[in-house]
């Protein structure tokens, strides 16, 4: 068994292809460690997002212990298309841990990004590239910064030179915030898919064209999350970053000290009156 899911229960498994193949710019949630998990995708999901990662998975870990396994990784039937990212410093653990993973997952995704992505010469990156579409990857996201940057902005046509070198779809990820944002990312990149990390926690419901979260997800949040069981701190560190930009000052010194689900609940109750 892993996570919440049986090897006995039939799984739903969905070609991620598929997305590339409809003409539709592929629409991701980025793998965050502590965010991109079963609860917030379940979320994200129901806002047109297409596509959803894991938070990143150290393989040698996840191969070595069931209970790792068991934290790690949760899953269920409507969980999908998804692709399982793992950290791994050789093949032969990459691979045992994505054996183990593949009845539950769509893809595997290795993280060669933390913290580079693209080099500063671009001929360097777009020569791993190559290797790795050589080696048989089925596609590749760059996030559009070089290790010394953090808040720069994103190289978008470093993202067009490595899509014009590739045979494979290519994502683009890199400060996208608003579904305009993602059209106009995919204008200036060409990309055939699009990632996002901050802009989905700021506003899960992005993707469906919301500019800001809507009450609805907030809702929808807090409901999922209870049925999953999310542990408090996860529970709501979302709903600050979800509420970021619709709470004042005075209300986040208030909102973001609270310390139980329930003292969260009945804050929600007070000012918004609906649970
Ligand atoms: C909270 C958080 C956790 C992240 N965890 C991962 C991770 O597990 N694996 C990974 O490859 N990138 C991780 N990243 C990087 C993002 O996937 C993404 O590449 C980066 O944030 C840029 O995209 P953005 O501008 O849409 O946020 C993380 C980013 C954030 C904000």
């Amino acid at each position: 068994m892993i996570g919440d899911i049986r090897e006995t229960e039939e799984c739903q498994l969905k070609d991620p292809m598929d997305l590339f193949h409809s003409g539709q710019v592929v629409k991701i949630c980025a793998p965050m460690v502590r965010y991109s998990k079963l609860a917030f995708r379940t979320l994200v999901r129901k806002y047109s997002c297409d596509l959803c990662y894991t938070p990143m998975i150290v393989a040698a870990d996840f191969v070595r212990s069931a209970k790792a396994r068991d934290s790690e990784f949760t899953t269920n039937k409507g969980d999908h298309p998804l692709i399982v990212q793992f950290a791994a410093k050789e093949a032969q653990v990459l691979c045992d841990a994505a054996r183990i993973v593949c009845p539950f997952a769509d893809g595997i995704d290795l993280n060669c990004g933390c913290p580079q992505r693209i080099h500063e010469d671009l001929k360097r990156t777009v020569d791993l590239c190559q290797k790795a579409e050589a080696a048989g990857v089925s596609w590749i996201t760059v996030h559009g910064r070089s290790i010394e940057e953090r808040h720069q902005p994103v190289h978008y046509d470093a993202i067009k030179i490595i899509k014009q070198s590739m045979s494979i779809p290519v994502v683009a990820n890199g400060d996208i915030k608003t579904l305009k944002d993602a059209e106009n990312v995919h204008h200036l990149t060409e990309a055939d898919g699009i990632m996002v990390a901050r802009g989905l926690l700021a506003n899960p419901a992005m993707f469906a064209g919301y500019e800001e979260t809507p009450f609805q997800c907030i809702q929808d949040w807090v409901d999922i999350a209870l049925e999953h069981g999310t542990p408090f701190t996860c529970f709501h560190h979302h709903l600050m970053y979800m509420m970021e930009r619709i709470t004042s000052k005075q209300e986040k010194k208030v909102f973001n000290v609270l310390s139980s689900t329930s003292a969260v609940l009945d804050y929600l109750n007070d000012h918004y009156g609906v649970w």
